[in-house]
């Protein structure tokens, strides 16, 4: 049996395990468990830290624009009890949660079904509680970033030539579907090369995906996405210049109020262009609001509110 949330002192469902140090409580006031008048169901980012998290700002516009009633809040959640506070959550009437930073390998494990994209990233990013009780994990990060080259950025990587930079986490979750679209040719680079070759086996059959590492580079790329957590550091991969020709596009999934590191790299360089990662965000919500509501949010009005926020 799944466990329960227990009742706090105040009266107020307690939610989250409470260690004796670095606990988080969640507690939610009654009025809003049962709500019955507005049957505004209850969503929430979770993650250690996560109130910096644009997700509330961005599914309550998709919300507006599509008329869903709903109620969406960032939550921090203990890192040594993300499961059970999962759990209270789920036990206390959430109907949906996205994941975040380091919650997305564990999200994971703990889901009864996931999608076929997430077990192929390994990670969860958006977790929908069913009637029954199950948990069922969907990773929506790759099919985000998809969505911004091809749709808000006209980037085809059909018959590109894409260079995928890093093998962590981040890049587990966009290299398959970046497969999908068919490129001429996808190399992972790392820094440390056999994890490339890890990556690269796990996605594709033999000769699909090239691993190698930085100095192994000599050819340009029409494509480059800077999945490292490099820029987290404003530091720039130590790619060879060669890596980019002048219609090259360069990506990185990080996002900040400035030009990242690596996107000031590239456009020194002469890029065609060089973008953050705050399309693939917004992109990726919308899909977990289509998981969640079966309703596709414009995507575009959002991005531009939140880059005049950004920039
Ligand atoms: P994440 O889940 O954010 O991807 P991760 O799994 O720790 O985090 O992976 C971090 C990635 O960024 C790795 O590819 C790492 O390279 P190594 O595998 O060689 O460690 C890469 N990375 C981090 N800092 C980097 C830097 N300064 N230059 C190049 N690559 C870097």
């Amino acid at each position: 049996m799944k466990s329960r949330g227990v009742m706090g002192h105040d009266g107020c469902p307690k939610l989250g395990y409470s260690p004796p140090r670095r606990s988080v409580v969640i507690r939610i006031p009654m009025t809003d468990l049962f709500d019955f008048k507005n049957h505004r169901r209850r969503f929430a980012v979770v993650g250690h830290p996560v109130m910096h998290s644009k997700s509330p700002q961005i599914h309550e516009a998709f919300a507006r624009q599509c008329n869903v009633s709903l109620a969406y809040e960032a939550i921090a959640l203990d890192p040594i009890a993300f499961e059970q506070g999962v759990r209270n959550l789920q036990a206390g009437g959430m109907a949906g949660l996205n994941v975040t930073l380091p919650f997305k390998e564990v999200a994971f494990r703990l889901s009864d079904e996931v999608s076929e994209r997430a077990r192929i990233a390994n990670a969860v990013n958006t977790l929908s509680f069913s009637e029954n009780d199950q948990v069922i994990g969907d990773n929506t990060d790759g099919i985000g970033l998809v969505r911004d080259l091809q749709q808000n950025l006209s980037v085809s990587c059909a018959d590109a030539r894409v260079l995928i930079v890093g093998a962590g986490g981040a890049a587990r979750g966009i290299a398959q579907p970046l497969l999908q679209t068919r490129p001429a040719c996808m190399v992972i680079a790392n820094r440390t090369a056999s994890r490339a070759r890890e990556l690269a086996a796990l996605i594709g059959s033999p000769g699909e995906v090239y691993p190698c590492a930085f100095d192994e580079i000599s050819d340009p790329f029409d494509l480059v996405i800077n999945a490292t957590a490099a820029s987290l550091s404003s530091e720039v991969p130590a790619l060879p210049e060669a890596v980019f020709h002048s219609g090259s596009t360069a990506y990185d999934l990080a996002y900040a109020d400035q030009p990242t590191a690596f996107m000031r790299w590239a456009l020194g360089l002469g890029v065609a262009q060089a973008v953050d990662g705050l399309g693939m965000l917004v992109e990726q919500a919308a899909e977990s609001f289509w998981i969640w509501h079966r309703q596709r949010p414009q995507t575009a009005p959002v991005m531009s509110t939140l880059r005049s926020g950004v920039r």
